[in-house]
């Protein structure tokens, strides 16, 4: 098994450091000419075209990618999405038929309530398309058409690596969808799917990360409970981050859409309790550090999540892990590999057995 990690102390962090290779295998395939491109995977031309609604039916860390998908599906495409945990979907009757696609994401392919979410759909008539990294799984064979996702075997119970790819092919997703809608202009597309290649290069770099966020942890988050904040892209990937934390270091930890704040959780705020804020999207990061400074002021320790050229108040953080630069929607990419070293540190510090979490399976095949 200490072969298998390849020097690395566990096989979580050998997969965080495994995934500017796997987003590259990914995307690199999906690009001709600098628009997205699924001939390999045999999808007809027409699949994508005049979709005027988008489901998204997914468990755990999918499910957030998917929740990603949403968020740059509605931003470059324009087609409204909605976004399910497949738990939820098969027993709600879903309002779904012919013309509507249905796309699932699993890393394993073998996930019982995502296989009978994606078999009821189909039932009602529904497109449906898997994201799905297991070649050959259940969803595999049985999705009307498949992209794969090239992560390679993930053996940590928490998912790492099949998350950044997921969400890369939601991103070409949403740019193939833009294309079809005539709501991006090839040019337009080319343009991201550079910025998109060079996230490999943002990824290597975020990696760096693993020198400076041990020390942050251990100073920031030393309280059984914590939130984590953030506004749109920001806010989903808080939802994984707060996840991750979860299954690593068993701590009680919520994520909030910032604005919510106010709305009831603000309560919880005491003396010391951590408040992770992601403020990775420029328009909503005023609107994130105000937020930072209300926790702030009713005694929460703050550790703001952003690029590196942002200036920020001091007086709004205690903490601060900085980003390499890209463009708004470029960001999860790297704020994933920070949050995903914020809960594997934490773990590793706590003494928790970070690649097998208790009470926790890779593969969720029981209902
Ligand atoms: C389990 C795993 C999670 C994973 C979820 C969905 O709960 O512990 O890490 O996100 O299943 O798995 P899937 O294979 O469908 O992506």
């Amino acid at each position: 098994e200490q072969a298998q990690k390849g020097g690395f102390d566990h096989f979580m962090l050998k997969e965080i450091y495994e995934q500017p290779e796997a987003f590259s295998k990914t995307v690199v395939p999906h690009v001709k000419d600098g628009l997205p491109n699924f001939e390999r995977d045999e999808i007809p031309e027409d699949f994508f075209e005049n979709r005027r609604h988008i489901q998204i039916v997914a468990c755990g860390t999918a499910m957030y990618a998917g929740t990603v998908g949403k968020n740059l599906i509605e931003r470059f495409a324009r087609i409204p999405v909605s976004v399910d945990v497949a738990s939820e979907y098969r027993y709600n009757n879903p309002i779904v038929g012919p013309g509507d696609l249905v796309i699932v994401i699993s890393q394993s392919g073998e996930t019982a309530d995502t296989l009978a979410a994606l078999r009821l759909a189909k039932q009602k008539g529904a497109d449906t398309l898997g994201v799905i990294n297991v070649i050959g799984s259940s969803i595999a064979r049985e999705a009307d058409h498949v992209i794969y996702t090239h992560a390679g075997p993930e053996i940590a119970v928490a998912s790492t690596k099949a998350f950044t790819v997921q969400m890369a092919v939601m991103f070409l997703l949403a740019l193939e969808l833009g294309l079809k809608n005539g709501m991006i202009q090839p040019d337009e597309c080319r343009s991201l799917t550079d910025q998109l290649l060079d996230c490999r290069n943002t990824m290597e770099q975020a990696l760096e990360l693993t020198k400076t966020v041990p020390d942050i942890v251990e100073k920031a988050i030393d309280c059984p409970s914590l939130f984590y904040i953030g506004r749109g892209l920001d806010h989903a990937l808080a939802l994984e981050g707060s996840l991750k934390l979860k299954e690593l270091s068993y701590l009680h930890s919520e994520a909030y859409a910032a604005g919510e704040l106010k709305h009831g959780p603000i309560s919880l705020i005491t003396d010391g309790m951590p408040v992770i804020a992601l403020a990775t999207q420029q328009v909503v990061l005023p609107k994130t550090v105000s937020n930072m400074k209300e926790v702030k002021a009713r005694g929460a320790k703050t550790l703001l999540i952003c690029r590196e050229s942002e200036t920020v108040d001091a007086d709004a953080y205690d903490f601060r892990i900085d980003l390499p630069e890209a463009a708004d929607e470029f960001m999860p990419f790297t704020a994933a590999i920070a949050m995903q070293l914020i809960a594997y540190y934490k773990a590793v510090q706590s003494g928790c057995d970070v690649d097998k979490p208790r009470n926790l399976a890779k593969s969720v095949t029981v209902e």
